[in-house]
């Protein structure tokens, strides 16, 4: 897989994506990421990226020109089958949308920062636009790390244990039951005793309890999306 970030502050983005899980898919070959500066399709000497709102308001919106040079040199080299803006107003990310993206093979990420970008480049380019979170970040970058996180994990052989991703929390809309490790009782702190018992289908049994259990306290409008 092949992604593509197009942002106008890279730098935001060099170190997540030089650590972790994102770092072990290049190197195994897995997956490619390349961070395109938007400032190297500025306009003038200044290289400006982007200017006022029409109609007034505070806040600097990007405009469509660089996104637009910068999109059409990417087009002119692949397909993507996906080109992303990432924004607050948008639907919220979730781990259906990050399986059905870990399929793909090319995709294309602009980070909006400032107050967003011209509305003209979302209505011609963006085939999909994702929100991490009811919340405002300064700018898309770490929104997109997230996002590319979540997707190139996905992969088959980035994760070394391959039924790990697919155990997650959230891939059967439930949380993840308990877990423990050793030792089996600390300062008067018991492990649950079924998990000892060596009888796997009943502790298969207690893990989805225990993940309803957790589900229905904590989150409880998971159980009732079918998505
Ligand atoms: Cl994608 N961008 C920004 N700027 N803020 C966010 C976000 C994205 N998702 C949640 N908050």
């Amino acid at each position: 897989m092949r992604i593509d970030i197009i942002s106008a502050a890279p730098d935001l983005l060099q170190s997540p994506f030089n650590h972790s899980i994102i770092k072990r898919a290049k190197e195994k070959g897995l997956a490619e990421v390349v961070i395109h500066d938007l400032r190297t399709f500025g306009i003038g000497n200044y290289r400006q990226i982007d200017d006022t709102q029409f109609g007034g308001g505070a806040g600097m919106v990007l405009m469509i020109e660089p996104i637009s040079k910068c999109i059409d040199a990417l087009k002119a080299e692949r397909t993507y089958d996906e080109v992303i803006y990432m924004t607050p107003d948008a639907k919220t990310l979730n781990q259906s949308t990050s399986n059905t993206l870990s399929l793909q093979r090319n995709i294309l990420i602009l980070t909006g920062h400032y107050k967003g970008v011209d509305q003209r480049v979302r209505d011609k380019y963006i085939t999909k636009e994702i929100s991490i979170g009811d919340y405002v970040l300064t700018g898309g970058e770490l929104a997109a790390a997230v996002l590319v996180d979540s997707i190139v994990r996905l992969i088959p052989g980035v994760i070394g244990d391959e039924t790990s991703a697919l155990t997650d929390s959230y891939q059967d809309n439930l949380l993840s039951p308990p877990v423990y490790t050793r030792p089996s009782e600390y300062k008067g702190m018991k492990v649950p005793d079924i998990l000892l018992s060596g009888n796997f289908p009943k502790i298969d049994d207690w893990r989805s309890d225990k993940a309803y259990e957790r589900t229905q306290k904590i989150r409880p409008d998971l159980l009732d999306e079918s998505s």
